[in-house]
């Protein structure tokens, strides 16, 4: 592949080798140390992060490579200068880019005019180095082919990547939003959808969920807080789940709405070990794209 832009068009065997590589590179990081020496990979943010920037950043120096951070207070994409010009000038300086953005559109015309791999760090459709971590969290779990994993919440880019990912490794896959608030038809090809969470956890193997409101949606806040407020992530609805079940959540996590403390800081939360994993998995794909 040339890009990592989402995981509906990764192929499955592509995306269980970089589940492979994720754990390889976890369990060996000193054998993978200088794979990129002297690359230069630039990593584009139009909204706020902190697990995504950082694991990229030092994810990239690890291999040897060099990361640049740009701000799109600086560069302005669609505004101070179209989107198609940004990726022919990046592509005579860097090896591969990797934007976090608001339209997915935005990282198509990038693809589309640089001759650079182009990695997809969230957009308004899928979040898929997050989706990698994820699946390899559940990995070291269970083997994804014989996990269900149940969804509670929005239908977001986060569950989009996620119910994508899990189908293609052949696990199960359960979404329960509100009406309303489903995953978009093409993400839920093989997929339960309910409106009733407790039917998405029954006997899961892990339970995932994220925020109500996206970053982009904070206009909407007020209306999700009433419209998903059977949706929280509670003790007693982990209790639904199988007795050994996992908690995940992409972080950041807003405590006390799509989840309690209880549930966050539960014995089987998985959490940061799957914040961690964002390190590994951006690592992967680099490897993947560029080694
Ligand atoms: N999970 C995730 O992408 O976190 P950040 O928004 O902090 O990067
Ligand atoms: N769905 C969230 C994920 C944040 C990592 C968002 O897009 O803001």
């Amino acid at each position: 592949m040339k890009d990592f832009l989402t995981i509906a068009t990764t192929e499955p065997s592509e995306l269980s080798e970089l589940v492979e590589l994720t754990l390889a590179v976890k369990a060996q990081a000193e054998r993978y140390g200088g794979a990129l020496t002297g690359r230069s990979v630039g990593l584009f943010f139009m909204k706020p992060s902190t697990r995504t920037r950082v694991s990229c950043e030092v994810g990239a120096h690890q291999l040897g490579a060099q990361a640049v951070v740009l701000k799109n207070e600086e560069v302005g994409l669609g505004e101070r200068e179209s989107a198609a010009d940004v990726a022919r000038v990046l592509e005579r300086y860097l090896d591969a880019v990797a934007l976090r953005v608001f339209e997915h559109a935005d990282l198509v015309t990038m693809s589309e005019h640089a001759d650079i791999p182009v990695v997809n760090l969230l957009s308004d459709l899928e979040h898929p180095c997050q989706a990698l971590a994820d699946v390899a969290t559940i990995a070291e779990h269970k083997p994804v082919s014989d996990a269900v994993v149940a969804y509670v919440g929005d239908g977001n880019n986060v569950a989009h990547s996620l119910a994508a990912a899990v189908t293609a490794l052949g696990g199960s896959m359960r979404v329960a939003a509100p009406e309303g608030y489903e995953p978009a038809s093409q993400y839920s090809v093989g997929v339960t959808v309910t409106n009733d969470p407790a039917e998405a956890v029954a006997g899961a193997d892990v339970v995932y969920t994220d925020v109500w409101t996206s970053m982009g949606q904070e206009e909407q806040a007020g209306a999700r807080l009433t419209d998903f407020n059977r949706f929280t992530v509670d003790e007693a609805l982990f209790g639904h789940a199988a007795d050994d079940a996992i908690f995940l959540h992409c972080l950041p996590a807003h405590r006390g709405q799509e989840v309690t403390d209880g549930v966050m800081d539960h014995p089987r939360s998985r959490v940061f070990d799957q914040a961690e994993n964002r390190l590994h998995a951006f690592k992967a794909v680099l490897l993947h794209l560029l080694a």
